[in-house]
């Protein structure tokens, strides 16, 4: 079975770990380097500790700072190639931008990647948002949200045509216009799990159409409640489709809270990377007037902390419980984002993970 459709086991993934810095936007040394040699020593760990798959973040353009926050960026695709080669049972997303990629490109790199894998592949839909990067790529991004996300639609029917029609077919539609298309080898049982994190209304309304997963930001496990039963409901109603909702974390588990509180303020307050935060908070729209001051005191430190994501911090204990506030929310999993990926994740697996299954949140490994 792909490891992201088992039933009863809240689903845990590490997010952003291809990039220079992770999610936390610090300026301390051993600030997440996002090389090669880590990425895969993580990728190991996860594997072996039973985490549920790993989601890279696709990036053309730094945030700036003076650490240049996500500056360096390993490509997904080659990325998840050598790391579903390199492991036994994750699953291994790819992260696709739907404006620089061709669908039957990404359509055969993906069903590349589920062979490599042995059916462990999954596809992430970015279908864009950051004017900069846009004008890197020399492409415009469609002024009208609307039109961007007919795009990625048409963009999306082409890629599962490709996976599950049999036959040479043409494709004839406002964006693409494509003959004699021939699409081998398909994925294992036609399709990927796709995922989509659109927020705006027609992004979830895409999402609910297209994605088995969609992925939300939300304040924490008592809005996030709400949001939840939202988007399942209208993906149910719009589409009649059941699709799993996931959120976002950053994590900081010590033994002692005061411990996680100290390494938090280190990395997060004292030394981060202020010039980059406000630089990406600016990016996606939240400096506007909405924001009380103390809203925006609060989402600055959580930006900086883990680019506005959800906070696990304190002991093994509490950061299970908190988890299990998330799985008995409704969702279906969340990500998790370490500034050191790989010595806090061990921590991570060894302390936290069997606190989960004694909590009945996920399945051990051996019962997979
Ligand atoms: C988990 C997650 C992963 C994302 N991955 C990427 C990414 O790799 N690259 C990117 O440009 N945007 C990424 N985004 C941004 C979203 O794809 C989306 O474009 C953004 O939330 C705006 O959506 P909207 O236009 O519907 O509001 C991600 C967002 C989330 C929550």
């Amino acid at each position: 079975m792909h490891p992201m459709n088992t039933k009863d086991h809240f689903k845990l993934g590490l997010f952003s770990a291809n990039c220079s810095g992770g999610l936390a936007v610090t300026k301390i040394d051993e600030r997440w380097g996002a090389t090669w040699e880590e990425n895969l020593r993580m990728a190991r760990v996860a594997d072996e500790a039973g985490i549920d798959f790993l989601l890279p973040v696709a990036r053309w353009i730094g945030y700036k700072g003076d650490t240049n926050f996500h500056g360096s960026v390993l490509e997904p695709i080659p990325w998840a190639a050598a790391l579903l080669a390199a492991t036994q049972r994750i699953s291994v997303f790819s992260t696709v931008h739907t404006a620089f990629n061709h669908p039957l490109v990404t359509a055969k790199q993906i069903a590349t990647l589920d062979a490599i894998g042995g059916g462990r592949a999954g596809l992430n839909i970015v279908a864009g948002w950051n004017q900069p990067e846009y004008e890197t790529m020399g492409v415009d991004m469609a002024d009208a949200h609307d039109d961007r996300y007919g795009f990625a639609q048409e963009w999306c029917d082409v890629v599962r045509e490709a996976w599950e029609r049999d036959e040479i077919f043409d494709f004839e539609g406002k964006f693409f216009s494509l003959k004699h298309v021939e699409a081998l080898p398909k994925p294992t049982g036609g399709r990927v799990p796709i995922l989509n994190a659109g927020s705006s209304k027609q992004g979830r309304n895409f999402a609910g159409r297209n994605s088995d997963f969609v992925f939300t930001i939300v304040g924490g496990p008592e809005d996030g409640e709400g949001i939840v039963q939202s988007v399942k409901s209208q993906a149910m109603a719009d589409h009649q489709r059941a699709v799993g909702v996931l959120t976002l974390s950053h994590v900081v588990c010590r033994p002692t809270n005061d411990e996680a509180l100290d390494y938090l303020n280190y990395y997060a307050e004292e030394n981060a990377d202020w010039g980059a935060v406000d630089y990406l908070m600016n990016l996606q729209g939240l400096h506007a007037q909405s924001f009380t001051k103390e809203m925006l005191a609060t989402m600055r430190s959580r930006f900086a902390a883990g680019h506005g994501s959800c906070p696990l911090i304190g002991t093994p204990d509490q950061v299970a419980a908190e988890i299990a506030r998330y799985a008995k929310a409704g969702f279906d999993g969340m990500t998790l984002a370490f500034v050191d990926y790989v010595g806090e994740l061990e921590y991570f697996a060894q302390e936290v993970l069997p606190r989960l299954e004694r909590l009945g949140v996920r399945q051990p490994l051996s019962a997979m």
